[in-house]
């Protein structure tokens, strides 16, 4: 029976392994992967169903077809309740047999090109977790795997919230040392004298206070990646150190004379227009020829808004999730949002999800959930100076805002009557900010 279904299977296409019992299979499981595997019930030693129970533990994606004999529908029933995929009956009609096994390869090639799909989604969305589909990220995707392999420094230029940091992130995650450490350090929080200690670490008694030697970022990235936010923020001297450890590839601890090898890859993120910095002396133009070899322009969110949608939905899986938590965004929102200027660029996006979600109730973010700036943004109007009335409309709508739609709570922010507001919520046309509804 076993060379009979080995014989008709071979001219179908399938490669079959031929084995005497439940454990040569499992054996020949162990050593290479198997697609289907095509069972007796009845056998000496280890049974079909024990086969069928391992095989579906150890490879849950290993489709079994179980044999029985005639008379057993009861270990058929078992079988599939198992997670057999299908069951032969001996004797049977070979065509029968046949057709159980093309529909099975049929199903698998499905499944293999759901899993490729999914495999190609994860990849675009595998810069690290960067969202964007617009021309213009799809152009900087590309730099990013360009750069991603090479020793070389990376500048990478963008206003701030763009995802500059995300962006090093993802050069770091597609090189060859993407399991060696990312390290990232903020330049614009620290003292010159901290980060000089922090880049490049200190020998013991460097300074008062420094009672232990400590090794510094660069080293600790041990053939990583450091990224230097807001470099251009670091002070002059600092930049020459800098320039220095890029040059010649060698570090030195504060305090100390020994130099070692930098085996870290530097990448140099800031806001900052090089050529106002440059020409206002606060960035060196050595430094910055040096990182420039390969610049990552990242574009603000108001360049590529076609990305604003899917940012959104995005920062809503990441930041929503829980009980009765949104998990939707209404047209009208995200209108509003496509009209926006988002000066805060990604990160100002962000927060405008996350605040909705705390503040909205329902399934579905709504344009009322959205932060002022959003919901007020007739530009004209905002560049000449408002009238005190206006001032007033805006006053309320803030409160109702924050209030979350109560217009009992915004009287109280607003230190005015209940009556009050009401009325100026019918005078100003604000109930769609409230529970109320308009009044004819
Ligand atoms: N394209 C993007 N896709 C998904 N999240 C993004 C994207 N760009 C920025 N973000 C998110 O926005 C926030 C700000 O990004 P960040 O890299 O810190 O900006 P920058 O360093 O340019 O100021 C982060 O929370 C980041 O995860
Ligand atoms: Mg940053």
């Amino acid at each position: 029976m076993r060379d009979l279904c080995v014989e008709t299977l071979k001219p179908m296409g399938f490669e079959t392994v031929a084995a005497d019992s439940g454990a040569r299979a499992l054996e020949i499981l162990e050593s290479g992967p198997t697609d289907i595997v095509l069972s007796d019930i009845r056998m000496p030693r280890m049974g079909g169903i024990e086969l069928l129970k391992t095989i579906k533990q150890t490879y849950p994606e290993i489709d079994v077809v179980m044999m029985t004999g005639f008379g057993t529908i009861a270990g058929s029933v078992e079988a599939m309740k198992m997670g057999a995929y299908d069951y032969v009956t001996k004797p049977f009609v070979i065509e029968d047999f046949k057709e159980i096994f093309l529909r099975l390869a049929k199903k698998q090639d499905l499944t293999r090109v759901n899993r490729l799909l999914r495999e190609q989604l994860n990849a675009r969305r595998g810069y690290a977790g960067i969202v964007g589909t617009s021309a213009s990220m799809q152009k900087m995707f590309r730099m990013i795997l360009k750069a991603a392999p090479k020793r070389h420094p990376v500048l990478i230029l963008g206003e701030s919230g763009t995802g500059k940091e995300l962006v090093a992130r993802a050069i770091h995650a597609h090189s060859p040392w993407k399991d060696k450490p990312f390290v990232a350090i903020d330049c614009g929080a620290l003292t010159s004298a901290l980060i000089d200690c922090e880049l490049f670490g200190h020998v013991r008694g460097a300074f008062t206070g420094a009672d232990s030697a400590r090794q510094g970022l660069l080293a600790s990235a041990q053939g990583g990646t450091v990224l230097l936010d807001e470099f251009a923020e670091l002070p002059t001297e600092l930049q020459t150190k800098l320039l220095r450890a890029l040059q010649e590839h060698e570090i030195r601890l504060v305090g100390g004379n020994l130099w070692t090898h930098l085996e870290a890859r530097i990448i140099a993120a800031t806001n900052q227009d090089m050529g106002a910095a440059i020409q206002r002396g606060s960035v060196r133009r050595d430094l910055f020829y040096r990182l420039n070899v390969l610049t990552i322009n990242v574009p603000p969110l108001r360049e590529r808004k076609s990305d604003i949608p899917a940012l959104a939905h995005d920062f809503i899986n990441r930041h929503g999730g829980g009980e009765g938590s949104m998990t939707a965004i209404s047209d009208d929102a995200i209108n509003r949002m496509m009209t926006y200027n988002w000066p805060g660029n990604v990160r100002e996006l962000e927060n405008c999800i996350q605040r909705a979600l705390v503040l909205g109730s329902g399934q579905v973010i709504e344009a009322k959930d959205l932060p002022p700036p959003l919901l007020y943004q007739n530009p004209n109007e905002r560049k000449e100076n408002p009238k005190l009335k206006e001032l007033e409309r805006r006053a309320i709508m803030e409160a109702l805002q924050a209030a979350g739609g109560e217009c009992q709570r915004a009287s109280k922010m607003l230190g005015i009557g209940k009556t009050t507001i009401y009325r100026k919520v019918r005078k100003y046309g604000l109930e769609n900010f409230t529970g109320l509804t308009r009044s004819a």
